[in-house]
């Protein structure tokens, strides 16, 4: 039996579109190891790798195993490493197909995969740029490929899932006209977090949490995704997508939806994405003007992280020079529902940032201060329950306590749990879990079409009012987002929460 306990799952042929890209070495081929080393995997399972470069099975495995060794090399944990025999048990498995994904003649040649394998099952992981992602969805569904009359054929879309409301609206119109909703599995890797799993399942098997846990108690909300990276390698992709479209709709939404939904019937997919749609679907939808005031954007220019100089925005490689790209962005939301109506939710991410934080602050409104009128005790403040995703994940309650002595003081302390203390995590890349799920045909962990629209039709506003007008605003590489980031909480008399 495998260390978690749970069935293996059923043979497949796993097809990867985009075999020689980033994703597939970096994420999908580590994340399919884990599953092996674990025995969760069948015997059966085939996975082929499918690009227009031409190389054999062998080579192709060898290439991915060249990078496991250097990630290896490169990192001081040894927990990450590859072993040999199991890895050679996993390679004998994986294949290649070269093939153009608009060619017909390609899809034949997958056909005839799986007519070779034991069982009809497939998936098709869409781990292409965006563009072919309507293509060769319509060139499946053309050859027959998505006909489940001998196999389940499910089909994994990666982010970006459309660039706008209207895109994501069409794409997803293009994939319910060949397949149902059933067999499509969009994937929004956050999901794949164990602490954003967590999250449900702390605010579901904790009583005390409810009690609290809406707008009689709770002041506001700040979602934080600060990355130290800059743009990378990945400027043709950034530079017209920005930070809003890259983190918002997608990953920041899902945060928000944990933190805010309301208790779904059941764990099952249909309960749990309903209550997400239903949640995403309440943000109220700004008119242009009150976008433009509820949010900031923000570039970075030069600047340090420690020691090491930054270069700005504008000077990486192949952003334009005179970019209006915001590699920053703060937003106020509202969610327009019973448990939420008042609490705003401010949600903010950026590259180049002082350090790395994600993170969820729930911040509680304060205590009355009646008590302490006639003392010198300072005003207390504000409670806040951190939850945090990465990195030293875990859960921290700050209280206020008696400093020790003579005069009535108080004192910020933390009630904490981290995910280190109590759990050995094995080492995993986050899409373990969610290759698992696809594999035994469970949703919950992947955005369904309402969930994915509703997100886009709530930053629909910022985009089009940032089209007219508004500023972006510029802050030094390292630091912490623009001084307008400040300004949208001290108009609130609200402060955003302690990065780190
Ligand atoms: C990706 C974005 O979806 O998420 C990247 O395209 C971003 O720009 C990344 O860096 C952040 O993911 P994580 O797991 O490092 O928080």
């Amino acid at each position: 039996m495998n260390p978690y306990n749970v069935e293996t799952a059923p043979p497949c042929t796993l097809f990867l579109f985009g075999a020689n890209g980033d994703l597939v070495k970096r994420l999908l081929m580590p994340a399919l190891y884990n599953l092996s080393r674990d025995g969760l995997l069948d015997r059966n399972l085939r996975i082929v790798g499918v690009d227009h470069n031409a190389a054999t099975g062998a080579e192709f495995a060898e290439r991915l195993a060249a990078f496991m060794r250097e990630r290896d090399k490169a990192a001081a944990d040894s927990a990450q490493s590859l072993d040999p025999k199991r890895w050679a048990r996993l390679a004998k498995r994986i294949d290649y197909l070269t093939g153009d994904f608009l060619d017909p003649d390609t899809y034949q040649a997958i056909a005839k995969h799986i007519g070779r394998s034991r069982n009809g099952n497939a998936i098709f992981y869409l781990a292409t740029a965006p563009r072919f992602f309507a293509d060769v969805v319509q060139r499946l569904g053309d050859g027959g490929l998505l006909n489940e009359t001998e196999g389940f054929r499910r089909v994994v879309i990666e982010k970006p899932f459309g660039s706008d409301l209207a895109s994501a609206e069409l794409l997803n119109a293009c994939l319910l006209r060949v397949m149902s909703e059933k067999q499509i599995y969009r994937i929004d890797h956050y999901l794949g977090k164990e602490t954003v799993q967590n999250i449900l399942v702390s605010r579901f098997s904790n009583g005390l949490f409810e009690a609290f846990w809406n707008n009689h108690y709770i002041d506001h909300v700040q979602i934080t995704a600060a990355e130290t990276v800059g743009v990378e390698e990945r400027a043709a992709f950034y530079d017209h997508t920005g930070a809003l479209r890259d983190m918002v709709p997608n990953h920041l939404f899902q945060l928000l939806a944990m933190v805010a939904m309301e208790p779904p019937a059941a764990f099952g997919a249909d309960a749990v994405r309903s209550e997400k749609a239903k949640v995403i679907g309440a943000i109220r939808p700004w008119s242009k003007a009150m976008a433009l005031k509820n949010s900031v954007r923000g570039q970075y220019t030069e600047g340090r992280q420690g020691r090491k100089k930054l270069k700005g925005y504008r000077d990486e490689p192949r952003v334009a020079a005179d970019s209006q790209t915001e590699t920053y962005v703060a937003l106020k939301v509202m969610i327009d529902n019973w448990r939420w109506v008042g609490v705003p939710f401010y949600l903010r991410t950026g590259k180049r940032m002082s350090v790395r934080d994600t993170e969820i602050a729930i911040c509680f409104k304060p205590a009355p201060y009646a008590q302490f009128r006639d003392s010198d005790a300072e005003r207390p403040k504000p409670n806040y329950l951190k939850i945090q995703i990465q990195p030293n994940e875990g859960m921290w309650f700050d209280l206020q306590a008696k400093r020790p002595g003579p005069a009535l003081a108080m004192e910020n302390v933390e009630l904490g749990f981290a995910y280190k203390d109590f759990f050995n995590m094995r080492p995993a890349t986050g899409y373990e879990t969610l290759i698992y799920d696809c594999l035994i045909g469970d949703q919950t962990l992947f955005q369904r079409a309402d969930n994915i629209e509703n997100g886009w039709r709530a930053v629909q506003p910022f985009l089009d009012a940032w089209k007219e007008g508004g500023e972006v605003h510029a802050y030094a590489a390292g630091e912490d987002g623009p001084v307008a980031a400040d300004e949208l909480l001290a108009r609130e008399r609200r402060v955003w929460h302690r990065l780190g």
